[in-house]
């Protein structure tokens, strides 16, 4: 993995995928080691972000490095008409590694084409978030001691939701059974729906969230993604498709345990926080062990 570029998820291989995860608990058990301290990580936010800037840059301050970048196209010179490539470039002088995060799909992919050193993908508009996958993945075996043979629900907004499609992806190497939760208009992607076939694994798909949760391991609430409809009329109709509370969890299994990789809206009521089964700000803290294992692989440290 040393000097490669994450884009998709499907960069890494799954023995790859779980050396991460393997790295991740040691980072866990020892976060603080300053091994990247002759390095410097550039994180390009061309979208607000919360978790994923402010964890990578946290995991890269915890093993030493330097961090530069910025939050905003406003405050960078792209406000000025500068191209991403010459971006790129510019910033490829300045850094050792860059993460990137940028509302089209496929910036990341061309981003990585262009610089000459490794581009980790924070997320391109609805496509893919590969970074938030690997923390997914390091939550549910850390939850449920596997990543094989569970059932995977995923609710809301399956269409435009990109960490829901690095998801999904990832975990047909682990024979899920999906249950996909969603307005009819969000559907999951007939691409990742193709894909999940021709991993001859199963999935079934429901508008009522109560239906599935006896049947699920996990529970990946999403956000309904407002930022990606071109009508607002279309996302009003959907936009509270769903709340999951407390009470809805009286029939759920022992072992389930409910992700969201956050932000949260309106989609799960604040009276699950409380429950042992609300996973999700501990997933969010995964988040830091998981891109310590990241920078620390990729920049060739681990
Ligand atoms: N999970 C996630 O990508 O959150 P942010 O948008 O806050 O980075």
């Amino acid at each position: 993995m040393k000097k490669r570029s994450l884009v998709s998820i499907s960069d890494f291989t799954k023995d790859e995928q779980i050396r991460i995860l393997d790295i991740a608990e040691e980072f866990e058990l020892n976060p603080i080691q300053r091994i990247l301290e002759d390095f410097v990580v550039a994180t390009l936010f061309f979208e607000p972000s919360t978790r994923t800037r402010l964890s990578f840059e946290s995991a890269a301050s915890r093993l030493g490095a330097k961090v530069i970048g910025f939050s905003s196209s406003a405050s960078s010179s792209v406000s000025k008409g500068e191209s991403l490539k010459d971006t790129i470039l510019t910033v490829s002088n300045y850094s050792d590694i860059i993460v990137m995060r940028h509302p089209k799909e496929g910036s990341a992919r061309y981003a990585s084409e262009v610089s000459p050193g490794p581009v980790i993908n924070a997320g391109d508009g609805s496509n893919q978030h590969p970074t938030q996958t690997l923390l997914d993945m390091y939550s549910i075996r850390k939850t449920q001691g596997k990543l094989d043979n569970l059932n995977i629900a995923f609710v809301g907004d399956l269409k435009y939701g990109r960490t829901v499609h690095s998801l999904s992806i990832a975990l047909s190497q682990f024979n899920t059974t999906y249950h996909l939760v969603s307005p009819p208009e969000l559907k999951l992607p007939s691409y990742v729906k193709r894909h999940i076939k021709e991993k001859n694994l199963t999935y079934h798909q429901y508008t009522d969230l109560q239906e599935v949760i006896p049947q699920a391991d996990i529970i990946y609430m999403t956000r309904i993604q407002r930022e990606r409809f071109s009508d607002p009329i279309e996302y009003e109709k959907v936009k509270n498709s769903y709340n999951l509370e407390n009470n809805m969890l009286a029939k759920a299994r022992e072992n389930l345990r409910i992700l969201h990789p956050l932000p949260r809206v309106n989609e799960i009521s604040e009276d699950v926080d409380s429950n042992e089964k609300a996973y999700y700000f501990q997933q969010a803290l995964n988040g830091v062990y998981v891109r310590q294992a990241l920078l620390a692989t990729i920049l060739g440290v681990k």
